[in-house]
């Protein structure tokens, strides 16, 4: 049985809690979160040891893995701490909003960081999964073009936006691990944005919508495009075009159900609201790899160094708005 700790008890502690507590042959063994209240309520529903002492969960020997789900000013030294006291790591994105951090870190930990894993969930999503197995075993041909499209429901509030690190850090970070998913290395990055959805974020000086292209070192093309809002839903949609074909994934609803009358057609309920509902299946499949690689002693993957190369896409992005230019990357 691999025994897992959880650190924050919040939106994603408490998703991957959950995914623990499912999946066969792992135990969630000890939740800690500074806020009382989070940590007894997360402690006492999954029968796990609940504490608000860090030390508690660090210092336990019998942990194979622990999962950073706190706020992101807090993952660096939980991870390093984690790492350091011999346990493997899921620690959610980003590693840190800062290059320079997640640089230093790299520095310290050296090969330790084989043992980390970055919360790039989406990567575990079923059918983004599919079409990335499918692409890699040619059925459309070479790869050329890949579309991206993710859009929130509606903005976050304003507190949250203002340290969240901007767009392309805090939303894009999981868009830009995708393209990397498909393509590999990316060699140039071009991006616009708009501010056509919230006063609060303009006044932020962040952008609420942003397209952006990259190129691929094979040459390939993928566009990325955000924005904070959407009247319908939790928009996510992928397509990979290649030289013999195509294949789509669609957004998807809770439900199968259809009707039909005299003013509409095969009308389906809406999409999924939001991340907790549409990406259950995937938090759940990234903790059974996260978990099969403790059994396995395989290194981590999506990995430290995917977090840092997300990162680095954020960051050129994000200068790229700023100068108009293309950014040009390796
Ligand atoms: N992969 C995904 O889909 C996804 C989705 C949401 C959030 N996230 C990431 O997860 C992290 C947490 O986001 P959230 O939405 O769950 O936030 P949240 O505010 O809902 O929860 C954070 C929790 O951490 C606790 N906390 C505060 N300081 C802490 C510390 N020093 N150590 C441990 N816990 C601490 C808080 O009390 C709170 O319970 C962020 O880095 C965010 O970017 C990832």
């Amino acid at each position: 049985m691999v025994r897992i700790g959880v650190l924050g008890c919040g939106r994603i502690g408490r998703v991957h809690a959950d995914s623990v507590a499912v999946l066969r042959g792992a135990e969630l063994a000890r939740v800690y979160d500074p806020v009382e209240a989070s940590a007894r309520e997360v402690g006492e529903r999954y029968r796990a040891a609940w504490t608000t002492d860090v030390d508690d969960v660090l210092a336990d020997e019998s942990l194979d893995g622990i999962v950073v789900a706190s706020p992101t000013p807090t993952h660096v030294e939980l991870l390093t701490r984690a790492v350091r006291a011999g346990k493997a790591v899921l620690c959610e994105k980003p590693i840190d909003l800062d290059i320079g951090r997640v640089d230093a870190c790299r520095t310290q930990l050296g090969d330790l960081t084989d043992r980390v894993m970055v919360g790039f969930n989406r990567r575990f999503d079923p059918s983004f999964a599919d079409i990335r197995e499918r692409v890699a075993a040619g059925e459309v041909g070479a790869l050329e073009q890949l579309v991206i499209i993710s859009r929130d429901p509606a903005p976050p509030p304003p507190a949250y936006v203002a340290t969240s690190g901007g767009l392309f850090r805090d939303m894009m970070i999981h868009d830009l691990d995708m393209a990397r998913f498909f393509l590999g290395d990316v060699v140039a990055v071009t991006a616009l944005g708009s501010n056509l959805i919230s006063r609060e974020i303009a006044q932020a000086g962040d952008i609420d919508g942003a397209v952006v292209t990259l190129r691929g070192a094979g040459g390939q093309l993928a566009t990325i495009t955000n924005s904070r809002r959407c009247a319908f839903g939790y928009d996510q949609r992928l397509e990979a075009f290649g030289a013999s074909g195509m294949l789509i994934a669609g957004n998807q609803h809770p439900t199968s159900v259809r009707y039909s009358g005299a003013e509409r057609t095969d009308a389906a309920p809406p999409i999924f609201e939001f991340f907790l509902d549409r990406y259950t299946p995937a938090y759940r499949a990234e903790m059974a790899a996260f978990v099969a690689m403790i059994e396995t002693g395989t290194k981590h993957s999506p990995g430290f160094d995917d977090g840092r190369a997300a990162l680095v896409l954020a960051d050129a992005a994000d200068r790229s708005l700023r100068t108009g230019t293309t950014i040009s990357l390796g």
